[in-house]
């Protein structure tokens, strides 16, 4: 019920952009465009879903090489300014999170950042 009230909001907001800036979509800078792992409408509604699942399957079960990769999502969706998922309401995750009043912990231990293997930071 909470996911169906967080998501009509969302479509609302999403509309709303359109009708407003001739833009699809909240304030959502991808900094790197390709071909996300679905289409936006499936990623929308089971981003959580796909995540979760994967975290708990690489957690038990020690597999790794998934299209799934909470990395992988940020080397895409990290923004042009700071590199990051996180920051403001440009960043990717940050953005729409706190736009649908979200709380995201999971980079208390995750990075945020592309780019982070050349770095060498934590993952
Ligand atoms: C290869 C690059 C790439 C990867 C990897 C990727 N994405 Fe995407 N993602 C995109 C692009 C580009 C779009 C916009 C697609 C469009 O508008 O047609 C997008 C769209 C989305 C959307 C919809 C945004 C909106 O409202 O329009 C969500 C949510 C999303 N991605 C989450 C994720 C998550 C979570 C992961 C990791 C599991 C991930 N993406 C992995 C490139 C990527
Ligand atoms: C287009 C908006 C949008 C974008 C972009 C987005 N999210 Fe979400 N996310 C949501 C909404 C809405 C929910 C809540 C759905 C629910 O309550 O089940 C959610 C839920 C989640 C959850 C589950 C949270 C929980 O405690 O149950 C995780 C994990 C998550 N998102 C991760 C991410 C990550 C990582 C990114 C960036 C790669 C991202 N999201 C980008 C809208 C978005
Ligand atoms: C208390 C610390 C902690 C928190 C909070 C946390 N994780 Fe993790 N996560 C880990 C550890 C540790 C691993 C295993 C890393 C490894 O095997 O190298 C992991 C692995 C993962 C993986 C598989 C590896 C990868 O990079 O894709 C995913 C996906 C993932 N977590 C997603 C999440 C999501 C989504 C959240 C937020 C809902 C979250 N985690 C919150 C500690 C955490």
């Amino acid at each position: 019920m909470l996911r169906l009230a967080a998501l009509v909001l969302i479509t609302l907001a999403l509309s709303a952009a359109v009708n407003a800036a001739g833009v699809p979509r909240p304030v959502i800078d991808i900094a790197k465009p390709g071909q996300c792992i679905d289409t936006p409408e499936v990623m929308r509604r089971t981003h959580m879903d796909l995540l979760k699942h994967q975290r708990d399957k690489t957690m038990r079960e020690g597999e790794r090489h998934s299209k799934v990769s909470l990395n992988g999502c940020i080397e895409c969706h990290a923004s042009k300014q700071n590199g990051s998922v996180l920051g403001g309401p440009d960043n990717f995750c940050q953005g729409c999170h706190s736009y649908a009043a979200v709380k995201l912990d999971c980079f208390e231990c995750h990075q945020p950042k592309a780019g982070y293997k050349a770095a060498g930071g934590k993952r």
